[in-house]
């Protein structure tokens, strides 16, 4: 369907040309008064030059041949030479009847549909996910619903970090602690026992410790390293181990990412790349890109006009061990050869941007991608405390996002149980519902690239900018749906606006379509936000102005209750893109 804008410039066009002027100055914008009008048109002030006339004039003439027209309600031209425009409210009613007969709101696929890796997740086994894995999950959990929202095939890879240095340092501190397993016996050559001889808990200690003492020891550093290249190459002791490390670290995950209603299509990780590696490294080196630079293998990846220094993309440790670039590479040539994508978009933390300008470079000149495979970095800020610095726990911790989760959860529920009376076991799952919405609407309705403050009051908030104002709204329209009855059948379609509120709140919903389309190409999830913001703000002026259910004119009552309904959609596509779900009742 055609936008709301589309249609305005459409009758703008003759008018312009009729009157004798250029059909390019026909542009037509959202009203920046919204209290004057409800769009508006600059293209006399921008003819006036070309045609040496005051701006006032043309748009005069613009206006006097627009005539007779079933769109505009109002259209006057006003000093010093905009056109003012209001639209008429029968055709705002058909516009909105239109976009509720549609399944999609009216909002178009994208017309050439492309097949995207979203490499997005990105967390480490036997590490606790902590929050700066937070923003990649929320972030990329909407990405790629957005994209698939527009058509796309995305496939979403956790790309988890299961090869470098941490298993090295994994593996060390549990041989240091039972050297008598199976797994550490050189000769060993039976099978190993299926149960892992650790859980969950015993990683998430075993790591720091681990890491800790390799800072102190260059010996236990030493042993670390040692373990990373044995693993790499393919010892069967180590690999056994590293096997159950990942086993019970990627069900803990799941766990994780489940509760923040994050999925993967692929759980990949850096270890997949292995195999591609020695063929890669040799076509480097046999093709003449890569080179000895003291002891390691690199690829010069500098360019002319590099207004930075862009150091070499390193392939190979001296010691022959990949690094997180080798496995980065390698992963390409892999989803090159399996998947075939028409891009490949990551999504960490922005302090990791040099990274990928090497890995960018080394893949397009080095011909691991077609030359129109589109390779995307997507770096995001830092989320913060309320002092500004890197969010951590009131100790001064790193804060688990286990625990983080909780706290929020445990907010909102003594909001809830606060509020009103309601069975303590539909309170918890309410406050889970919600406090989900707190998080991810608290973070995605930043620009991405910036850094933001998580502020657990302001987040948790029912009032303002906050995810649970967005889902207080959807129940509070849910509760009148309720009351006025589901099974009653509606008849006819949503009338042109009876008072100011209403219209307001129509025109919100007309602008659906385009918002949402821009939002995804631009994959800018803040735009969803920032509009289902002031949806909900012209809902909730209009629900305050308005008699709903005990209005005495049938017609009149249905067409609001259509309306509910539409303004209901709305926003549950919108949360959905975002990650989110609305309770029935909170
Ligand atoms: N595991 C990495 C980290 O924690 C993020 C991985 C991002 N993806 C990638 N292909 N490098 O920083």
């Amino acid at each position: 369907m055609k936008k709301i804008l589309t249609r305005i410039e459409e009758e703008l066009v003759p008018a312009f040309e009729k009157a004798g002027y250029d059909a390019a100055y026909a542009k037509a914008a959202v009203s920046s008064r919204p209290d004057l009008c409800e769009f508006q048109c600059n293209g006399a002030m921008a003819a006036a030059k070309t045609y040496k006339k005051a701006p006032i004039l043309i748009a005069r003439d613009v206006v006097e041949n627009l005539g007779e027209n079933s769109i505009f309600a109002e259209a006057e031209a006003v000093n010093p030479g905009f056109i003012n425009l209001k639209l008429a409210g029968g055709f705002l009613a058909d516009y909105l009847n239109a976009m509720q007969a549609d399944e999609n709101l009216s909002a178009e696929k994208s017309a050439a549909p492309r097949k995207i890796i979203l490499d997005y997740g990105g967390a480490n086994v036997a590490k606790p996910l902590h929050v700066g894995h937070l923003r990649s999950a929320i972030i990329g959990e909407s990405l790629k619903r957005m994209g698939r929202f527009m058509g796309h095939e995305v496939i979403g890879d956790v790309h988890l970090g299961d090869w470098g240095l941490q298993m090295g340092l994994i593996i060390t501190e549990l041989k240091k602690r039972s050297p008598e397993l199976a797994y550490f016996q050189p000769d060993y050559t039976g099978e190993y026992p299926r149960e892992a001889p650790f859980t969950i808990g015993d990683l998430e200690e075993i790591y720091p410790a681990a890491s800790k003492r390799a800072k102190e020891d260059e010996q236990y550093r030493e042993e670390a390293l040692e373990a990373t290249r044995r693993l790499q190459q393919g010892e069967r002791g180590c690999r056994a181990l590293w096997q159950k490390i990942l086993e019970i670290s990627v069900a803990d995950l799941k766990k994780n990412y489940g509760r923040l209603n994050v999925t993967f299509d692929l759980w990949k990780g850096e270890s997949d790349a292995q195999p591609y590696i020695p063929d890669m490294v040799r076509r480097m080196k046999d093709e003449g890109f890569a080179h000895e630079d003291q002891g390691a293998l690199v690829v010069d990846v500098k360019e002319e006009g590099d207004t930075r220094e862009i150091p070499p993309c390193i392939i190979l440790k001296s010691d022959g061990a990949a690094l997180y670039a080798t496995t980065d590479l390698a992963t390409i040539v892999e989803r090159m050869q399996r998947y075939q994508p028409d891009e490949i978009f990551y999504l960490t933390d922005k302090r990791q941007e040099m990274h990928f300008i090497q890995v960018f470079r080394c893949a397009r000149k080095t011909g691991l991608v077609n030359r129109d495979t589109k390779l995307t970095f997507c770096g995001f800020g830092t989320m913060n405390g309320k002092d500004g610095k890197p969010f951590k726990t009131r100790e001064g911790g790193v804060m688990r996002l286990e625990n983080l989760i909780g706290e929020i959860e445990e907010e909102m529920y003594r909001k809830i149980m606060d509020n009103h009376e309601i069975d303590p076991q539909e309170a918890r799952e309410t406050a889970r519902i919600i406090g989900l919405s707190a998080i991810k609407y608290g973070d995605l309705s930043n620009q991405a690239s910036k850094d933001y403050v998580f502020d657990i009051d302001r987040f948790t908030s029912f009032e303002g900018n906050t995810g649970p104002y967005i889902l207080y709204t959807m129940v509070r329209i849910k509760s009148i749906l309720h009351k006025y009855g589901e099974a009653r059948e509606i008849k006819g379609g949503i009338l042109p606006a009876a008072n100011e509120s209403e219209k307001a709140l129509m025109l919100e919903l007309s602008r659906f379509n385009a918002t949402a389309e821009d939002a995804c190409e631009e994959m800018a999830p803040h735009k969803i936000c920032s509009y289902i913001y002031n949806l909900a703000n012209e809902f909730n002026r209009f629900y305050h102005e308005t008699r709903i259910l005990t209005e005495e004119d049938p017609a009149r009552r249905e067409s609001w209750i259509r309306l509910l309904v539409l303004t209901l959609r709305v926003l549950e596509v919108c949360i959905h893109l975002l990650g989110f779900e609305a309770p029935e009742r909170m």
